[in-house]
């Protein structure tokens, strides 16, 4: 179960999306032809979902500045590019999947080449709002980190990494393994929590959160792993699958959930001196979602 908070967090970044895309292009007169076939299969395309690395965004700007005015087109961006990276994952040509958030995934919905075209649309709208940010300071800063959280270094060449390796599964190591993770998933989640330190400004909170991130994004794809093979499709509204899950492949089911068990004692203690209820909570989930 969501905690109440979370479930509140989670609807200000939903609200906020859909609030800011309606302005923006709904009520440009370009949604009055063809292309509002286009803007709604872009908003299918980010709609839904547990908003996590935009409720981890608001995490650190209350823990630092109590309020939310300036981290929505954060929170708002992060979830864009997750969405973006979603849409592309779904599609035929990678994992060619049909159910996402408890509906057709878009190329389902719609076709194979709006799919592509939504997906590059939701990228570029991740950016877009991101330079609704004030401090131009903080602009420049993330537009570096985001970029490079997208691509080779980070989200895309790990992507490229788990199809490489799903076709030549015989050349897998475990390090390679680590090493797709760290780059698909957390490279993004990372950065919601880069983020926190970016807003307080301060070298030392970022030293001092590193540990903690790595092991949330860990946790996060260890998870999601484990989710594929022992929760169905009915409690996880997405297609499961098991053979390219690649932790439980290599460790087996059990020493998954045990690596997962002590990941989460170690982020415990970390948020604990931190002293913040939602970073244990969140780490907590971790443990046991289910979805
Ligand atoms: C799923 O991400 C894909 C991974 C990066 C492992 P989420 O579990 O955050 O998906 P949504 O946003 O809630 O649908
Ligand atoms: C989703 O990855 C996309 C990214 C992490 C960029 P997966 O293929 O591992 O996750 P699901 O199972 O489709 O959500
Ligand atoms: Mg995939
Ligand atoms: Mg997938």
């Amino acid at each position: 179960m969501l905690p109440q908070w979370y479930i509140n967090y989670k609807n200000k970044v939903g609200l906020f999306l859909k609030e800011w895309f309606a302005n923006t292009y709904f009520k440009d007169k370009i949604s009055s032809g063809i292309l509002k076939r286009f803007l709604e299969a872009t908003e299918y395309g980010f709609d839904g979902g547990k908003r996590f690395r935009g409720v981890l965004a608001m995490v650190g700007y209350w823990i630092w500045k109590s309020n939310f005015e300036e981290v929505m087109p954060w929170a708002g961006a992060l979830e864009l590019i997750h969405a973006f990276s979603l849409v592309h994952d779904d599609m035929p040509e990678l994992d060619n999947d049909t159910l996402r958030r408890w509906k057709p995934t878009v190329w389902a919905a719609y076709s194979d080449w709006e799919a592509l075209l939504v997906g590059d649309n939701l990228m570029m709208l991740g950016f877009e709002m991101l330079s609704d940010l004030q401090d131009p300071k903080k602009i420049k800063k993330l537009l570096k980190l985001l970029s490079e959280a997208i691509g080779v270094k980070g989200m895309n060449g790990g992507q490229y990494m788990d199809v490489w390796y799903e076709l030549h599964p015989q050349d897998i190591t475990y390090e390679i393994l680590k090493q797709i993770h760290a780059q698909k998933t957390w490279a993004l989640i990372k950065l919601a929590l880069v983020w926190w330190a970016i807003i307080a400004w301060e070298e030392e909170i970022l030293c001092k959160l590193e540990k903690y991130w790595e092991l949330l994004g860990m946790a996060f794809q260890i998870s999601d792993d484990i989710l594929d093979v022992t929760w169905t499709v009915e409690e996880t509204g997405k297609s499961v699958w098991w053979e390219q899950k690649w932790y439980v492949y290599f460790l087996g089911l059990e020493k998954t959930q045990e690596l997962l068990k002590q990941i989460v004692k170690e982020w415990t203690d970390i948020a604990n001196q931190i002293g913040e209820d939602k970073l244990v909570w969140l780490i907590e989930f971790m443990g046991k979602r289910k979805g």
